[in-house]
Formats: C-alpha cells, sequence, structure tokens
C-alpha cells in the first residue's frame, strides 16, 4: 500500500534499454539465498570479480553491510526482515533499471518474501541461486561465532536454530558450497549467464 497520495509517476527520458545498450549488456538481479555462513557473500563476490573481469557493470547488496545503514532500523523479527527483503526488492529494481547486474546475498529466509521480490521483476530478469548448505557444516564454519551464540541463548531469533529458514522450491540455480569449491559454484552462476544470454560466453 502506498501512503502518500497526489503522486505521479514520471517516465525517464533515457530507459533501461538506452543503458543496457551503452553497457553492451543486459542487466537483472542475481539472488542469493541460504543460512548465514552458507557462502553467499562469497559466491556473490567471486561472480563480481569475474563479471567485472569481462566488463559487465555490477554491484553487491549485501546483508549484514546494508543493515549498517539503509536498514539499520530493521531487526530481525519476521516483520523486520520482511520490511529488509521488501526494500532490498525495491533497490535492486532500480539497479536494474540503471541497466546493472545486481547481486544480493541475504538470508531472506521466507518464501513470500522472495516471492514478491519476484514478482516485481519481468520473467528472466531475477535469478533465484539457492546457496544450499547443511545446517551442521554452517554451524562448524561459524565465520562470525554467532551460531556458538545463538546455541548459547545470546541470539534470539537466529535462522536455522529458533527462526526458520525455508527453502527455495524452483530456484533457478543450486550451488552446494559443501560438495564445490567457490570457484567451481561461480562459474555455475556464470554459466547461467552466458546460456541464457544475459552475458556474451567466451571468458
Ligand atoms: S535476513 O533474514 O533479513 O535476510 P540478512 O541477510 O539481512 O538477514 O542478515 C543476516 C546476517 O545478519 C547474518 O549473516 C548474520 O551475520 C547477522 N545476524 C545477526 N543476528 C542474526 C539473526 N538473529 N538471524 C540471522 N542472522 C543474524
Amino acid at each position: 500500500m502506498t501512503k502518500s497520495l497526489n503522486i505521479t509517476w514520471h517516465e525517464a527520458t533515457i530507459k533501461r534499454e538506452d543503458r543496457q545498450k551503452l553497457n553492451n549488456h543486459l542487466s537483472n538481479v542475481i539472488w542469493f539465498t541460504g543460512l548465514s555462513g552458507s557462502g553467499k557473500s562469497t559466491i556473490a563476490n567471486f561472480v563480481e570479480r569475474k563479471l567485472h573481469e569481462i566488463g559487465v557493470r555490477s554491484y553487491v547488496l549485501d546483508g549484514d553491510n546494508i543493515r549498517f545503514g539503509l536498514n539499520k532500523d530493521l531487526g530481525f523479527s519476521d516483520e523486520d526482515r520482511k520490511e529488509n527483503i521488501r526494500r532490498i526488492g525495491e533497490v535492486a529494481k532500480l539497479f536494474v533499471d540503471s541497466g546493472q547486474m545486481v547481486l544480493t546475498a541475504f538470508i531472506s529466509p521466507f518464501l513470500e518474501d522472495r516471492d514478491n521480490v519476484r514478482k516485481l521483476f519481468d520473467q528472466g530478469d531475477f535469478i533465484e541461486v539457492y546457496v544450499k548448505c547443511p545446517l551442521n557444516e554452517c554451524e562448524n564454519r561459524d565465520p562470525k561465532g554467532l551460531y556458538k551464540k545463538a546455541r548459547n541463548g545470546e541470539i534470539r531469533e537466529f535462522t536455522g536454530i529458533s527462526s526458520p529458514y525455508e527453502e527455495p522450491l524452483n530456484p533457478e540455480i543450486v550451488i552446494e558450497t559443501d560438495q564445490y569449491s567457490i570457484e567451481e559454484c561461480a562459474d555455475k552462476v556464470i554459466a547461467y549467464l552466458i546460456e541464457k544470454g544475459r552475458i556474451k560466453g567466451g571468458l
């Protein structure tokens, strides 16, 4: 629901197609979802490096980082996570309109919230990547020591421990970070982009 009344949509002079043409590639969102410690940010940044090397204009939106600024008013209740993902969906849409390839790394634990973001985009513009990694492996990695704190009861509503994670039903890509190297996982994403004609091949 829009709160503001008396607002009018203003058409841009330069369109997304013009920007894509200038960039010489299409724009879309690559939406990484998965447990904390599953490798979302690592893979997103690795994919971005590869894209950058071939001249693709890109940007990574990362859960932890966004919570330092734009979303610093949000916590980890179901309601706040929903708002977190809604805002990022809208920000991602702006990036796509700007002609860039945007990569997002948010747990985004709820199916409905991810589907609502998907609905903001045209077919093919939203690429959901399930970063699949068993909870016990994420917990073993525990890069930020948060699982330990969650188990001790120092952090409440922690995803996988005391807050749910709903697996994607039909993601465009599944990468298993406990089975394959970072490079192999990133290559799978790049291969998909080439196959779908989002970027040119020849890497
Ligand atoms: S989301 O659920 O709203 O999508 P988001 O990706 O923005 O989460 O932030 C997750 C990151 O915040 C985790 O990687 C972790 O570093 C940190 N974090 C702190 N508290 C929690 C919590 N209760 N549950 C999950 N992640 C948490």
